[in-house]
């Protein structure tokens, strides 16, 4: 039944590919701005209540779901609840939309490496680059070919062959790199303003970076949504990625060792950028409301401006800087890519046909490459044919380039209605001791046992409504009309988990 899957070669080279999955653009990016934004210290609080009460929770249940099915999203909730079967279309649907603009931006870090190369021999590049790397579509449709190429390599090689050898040189070399980075943001004159925005309760207003702090609920909503992200949750990677894992490993460990190196890779992140942006800002007499330290922008404009003003060695510090993120955004795209690789392999294993890995993922490539390049062609909506120019309607950020309706279709709608349903799915329907015997396997801890339960049962659902909610206002605006959805969905499933499941198929084999 198992044959062909694959597994991992040791338990370290699981934890690096889960690490480097969940290390992402999104620490890079998402989480130092949303901490400094949000209150610094406030938000940090926030996200690290929801990481272990939230976050911990649906690691460790999908490592285990998938290690008990030892199978991708689909046939895993398959095989354990008949009436959520549909749910593990989401855990696949999703990863697909977020790598047809993951693949973007990675294919934009191979475009910074090469200009930045250039640039040591002359003409530093500045932020200005950007706009023309996002007009230029031969160019960002090159860099996107690129970056698929190279995903497709390690996928093509395998569990142990192609995902765990990058990840086990990778994340330590991304780990060094983020390192000499750091020490050269912090040795730049005026970098403690950015550690203050990041770190001093109430200094983003104070500081003048940003106009209003934003309301508690909107800090819980953009901080789970953010956590989710980052964590590589609800999207069927840390399933895929468990049903590779022994029966042996220890899954609370695990899970805590994952949500822990994520997070503190994050605020690293944030160390090195935050202050680099800032500093470089002051420095060259621009308001601090005007730096932009969110979003693509951040990286691709701000901080290519900071290696532009940095002087002889500033090309130096760019090509390590987009390498780091480039191997960040690779080690991410590979989960992605390898739920929907697992899912074809799987599938052609149980009608009992031949499929080689190669050609599957081969396959998923092609077809992430060419939505891809529809996304990099849009150049986040610089060239004219974004959904809003084509819908003519404008509203929130949902349609103003591809790369935003991609978005808010996986993270923003996908994710946490995911989350919110496979929650519901382990209190109400399969119930949390099935999950619980295959996280504990064996040694029982009644501490966690308890803490699980009781987070399963209440938290989770009730943090994924806001979630729901923070990101529909997020996309669509409408704070009042977004929570309504939140709950009328809430409902919905409530309802969808209490009505008795005639065919009973989750109860098997769970006595
Ligand atoms: N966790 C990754 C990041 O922070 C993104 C990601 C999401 C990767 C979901 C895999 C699955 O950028």
């Amino acid at each position: 039944m198992e044959n062909n899957r694959g597994s991992w070669n040791s338990n370290i080279g699981f934890l690096l590919a889960a690490i480097g999955s969940a290390v992402g653009l999104g620490n890079i990016w998402g989480f130092p701005y949303k901490m400094g934004r949000s209150g610094g210290f406030t938000f940090l609080l926030v996200y690290i209540f929801l990481a272990v009460f939230v976050g911990l929770i649906i690691m460790a249940s999908e490592l285990a779901l998938g290690r008990k099915t030892r199978k991708a999203p689909i046939a895993a909730y398959k095989a354990v609840s008949s009436k959520y079967s549909w749910l593990g279309w989401l855990a696949v649907i999703s990863p697909f939309l977020i790598m047809t603009f993951y693949s973007v931006l990675g294919g934009y870090c191979i475009y910074y490496i090469i200009i930045n190369i250039i640039g040591l021999f002359g003409g530093m590049p500045d932020g200005s680059s950007f706009g023309v790397m996002l007009t230029s579509i031969p160019a960002s449709v090159g860099v996107l070919l690129a970056f698929m190429a190279i995903c497709f390599i390690i996928v093509a090689g395998g569990v142990s062959g192609g995902i765990e050898k990058f990840n086990k040189v990778g994340m330590p070399a991304l780990f060094v790199m983020l390192v000499i980075i750091i020490i050269r943001a912090l040795t730049l004159p005026n970098a403690v303003e950015g550690l203050k925005f990041m770190f001093v309760p109430g200094y983003a207003v104070r500081g003048g970076f940003i106009e209003e702090a934003p309301s508690l609920i909107t800090i819980l909503g953009d901080a789970g949504g953010q956590m989710f992200f980052s964590l590589s949750l609800a999207m069927g990677a840390m399933i895929t990625y468990g049903s590779y894992l022994s029966k042996e490993e220890n899954l609370v460990k695990n899970s805590g060792i994952i949500v822990f190196a994520d997070t503190l890779v994050a605020l690293l992140a944030g160390i090195a950028v935050i202050p680099a942006a800032v500093a470089n800002g002051i420095n060259n007499g621009i308001p601090v409301s005007e730096i932009s330290l969110g979003g693509p922008k951040l990286l691709f404009v701000t901080l290519q401006d900071v290696f532009h003003n940095m002087g002889a060695l500033g090309g130096v510090f760019g090509i390590i800087f987009f390498l780091l993120v480039l191997l960040a955004a690779i080690s991410s795209a590979i989960s992605l890519m390898e739920v929907l690789s697992a899912h074809f392999i799987d599938k052609a294993a149980e009608e009992g046909r031949e499929i080689s890995r190669k050609s599957v993922v081969l396959k998923v490539s092609v077809v992430i490459t060419i939505i891809g390049a529809l996304v990099a062609a849009d150049g986040l909506g610089s060239n004219g044919f974004a959904p809003v120019d084509l819908l003519k309607n404008e509203m929130a950020g949902w349609n103003d380039c591809w790369l935003d309706f991609f978005d808010c279709w996986s993270e923003g709608i996908m994710m946490p209605l995911g989350a919110m349903l496979m929650a519901l799915m382990i209190g109400g329907e399969i119930g949390p001791k099935v999950m619980l015997d295959e996280i504990h396997n064996g040694e029982h801890s009644p501490f966690f046992s308890r803490f699980y339960r009781f987070c399963v049962i209440y938290i989770v659902p009730a943090v994924m409504c806001l979630v729901l909610a923070g990101q529909l206002t997020g996309f669509f605006g409408n704070q009042i009309v977004s929570y309504i959805i939140s709950a009328v969905c809430f409902i919905i499933f409530t309802y969808h988990t209490l009505i008795p499941d005639w065919k009973k198929l989750g109860q098997e084999g769970n006595e």
